[in-house]
């Protein structure tokens, strides 16, 4: 019966059993009196599993021309390891080879060292490293902690528009959705193609889900979307991706102090998961790229709630002011820089930054009484700044016309929203989580173009 690597280390009952794997050759050895060594890995986890073969087999020359990459599947029998590297090891009774490795000089992939910088270069193959697995592992453990922490509070999923007309966060720039229709020239028999607004008007991918899930959130109390949202801005940082996924809360009869809770709680529960679930990949993480992932983790699962006004963060950035580049003043967005200075140097601690000035924020937000705040939250952790964005909605509707107008926008496109406002209007908050900042944060990976499989940025598409 086939069985994973995985199983193999999860199951201590099958020492001296016959056992059938698939997987790939991470490194291999001869010695000169005729064994051979092979590691395989399959994925399942971050452990290899060695392989035995004697030269006694019927295709031991095969076996000598094994590369890495090389693609096998093998039958032997399980036993303990003396070496230090690994528990078990298969003694191989047969092994065969599924797939050879076209020129092995020129495979990419080595059995170490590859540099992240390089891995970015070839995306489809990079997740055959143990690196971009074990990021692999741990996202897949991310994504299913969000659902199942979400569906036991009796959230409702809602899949959200990719297709929109509205720009809801004031987004500099949107990727345009058009048609390209063939069209065959009767005069000079030429193909051409026609650009159309299929939707009868201009359309973009969404920057995100949240004006339609607070429709959702306005009749059925507590949802959520999670999935893909786009951003056209040029910024080639190690935190901006140009396709990103995001998970976005919304929920009525809720404040600014409940998002705020329920942000701290859902990372801390994920964190949690991962912490019992990926100790070996956490391992692997500290080894090669991080060795205060353990601690990180543990320090913001310890953390307070720590809050703390938006003009109070400008008085302490005024405060060390020749540290930043630019000029500090009340009424400036906070850039990456100085949200790093408050969490690793400040408060050394995550934050919350609330009640940012309006100009600053999106139109949906609601006016405080002083009339030139919004009550607003970003969410900061050490070494990448803001995780989550979110607010309190406008739920008064005089204020949110007043809003879309002050800012030049089509009050025609927002009528159906403006709708909630006049139908049983509700307080409600919700808020949006980076996916990919958040995989970045716990993994201690620096640039989120290496947690995100294939990372969609500015002049690079690859695949
Ligand atoms: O702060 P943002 O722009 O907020 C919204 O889009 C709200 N509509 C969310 C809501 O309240 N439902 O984005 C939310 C989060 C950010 O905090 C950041 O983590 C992530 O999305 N994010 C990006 N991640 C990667 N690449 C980008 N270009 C990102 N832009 C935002
Ligand atoms: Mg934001």
């Amino acid at each position: 019966k086939r069985i994973t690597i995985n199983q193999i280390y999860k199951k201590c009952n099958l020492i001296n059993k016959i056992i059938n794997i698939y997987g790939w050759i991470k490194n291999r050895r001869h010695s000169k009196s005729g064994i051979s060594f092979i590691d395989i890995y399959d994925g399942s986890c971050s452990n290899i599993i060695q392989g035995i073969v004697k030269k006694n087999i019927i295709n031991y020359n095969e076996v000598l021309k094994l590369t890495i990459g090389c693609s096998v599947n093998i039958i032997g029998v399980l036993i303990l390891s003396h070496g230090k590297n690994q528990k078990y090891e298969i003694k191989i009774n047969t092994i065969k080879v599924l797939g050879w490795i076209d020129s092995p000089n020129e495979y990419p992939i080595s059995s170490k060292n590859n540099t992240l910088e390089f891995l970015r270069s070839i995306p489809h193959l990079r997740p055959r490293t143990n690196l971009i697995g074990s990021i692999t592992r741990i996202r897949n453990n991310i994504f299913y902690s969000i659902h199942n922490f979400l569906q036991k509070k009796n959230y409702f999923w809602i899949p959200t528009p990719i297709i929109t007309s509205l720009n809801s966060e004031g987004a500099g720039s949107m990727f345009h959705v058009s048609t390209l229709n063939k069209n065959q020239d009767n005069k000079d028999n030429n193909i051409h193609f026609i650009k159309k607004n299929f939707f009868g008007k201009k359309t973009f991918l969404t920057v995100s889900g949240q004006l339609t899930a607070e429709a959702y959130a306005c009749a059925m109390t507590k949802v959520y979307t999670f999935g893909p949202t786009f951003r056209a801005e040029n910024s080639n940082t190690t935190r901006h991706l140009s396709e990103f996924w995001m998970l976005e809360i919304e929920e009525a009869f809720s404040t600014l102090t409940d998002i705020i809770k329920l942000s701290n709680n859902i990372i801390k529960y994920i964190i949690k998961n991962i912490l019992k679930n990926c100790n070996l990949e956490l391992e692997f993480l500290y080894n090669k790229i991080d060795k205060n992932i353990f601690l990180r983790l543990e320090n913001f699962l310890n953390s307070k709630i720590t809050i703390i006004e938006y003009n109070d963060a400008i008085k302490i950035l005024l405060k060390s002011k020749t540290y930043f580049k630019n000029s500090i003043n009340f009424g400036i967005d906070l850039c990456s820089e100085h949200e790093k200075y408050l969490v690793n140097n400040y408060f050394n601690a995550p934050i919350f930054v609330i009640n940012y000035p309006k100009n600053l924020k999106a139109f949906y937000m609601r006016l405080n009484n002083d009339h030139n705040t919004v009550a607003a939250m970003d969410f900061l952790v050490p070494n990448i700044g803001e995780i989550i964005g979110g607010s309190e909605r406008e739920e008064r509707k005089n204020f949110l016309k007043k809003r879309i107008v002050d800012l030049g926008l089509n009050k025609k496109d927002y009528l159906w929203y403006i709708d909630l406002r006049r139908y049983g209007s509700v307080p409600h908050s919700g808020f949006g989580l980076g996916f990919e900042r958040l995989v970045s944060f716990i993994t201690g990976i620096k640039n989120v173009k290496d947690v995100a499989p294939f990372p969609r940025t500015v002049n690079n598409v690859l695949c």
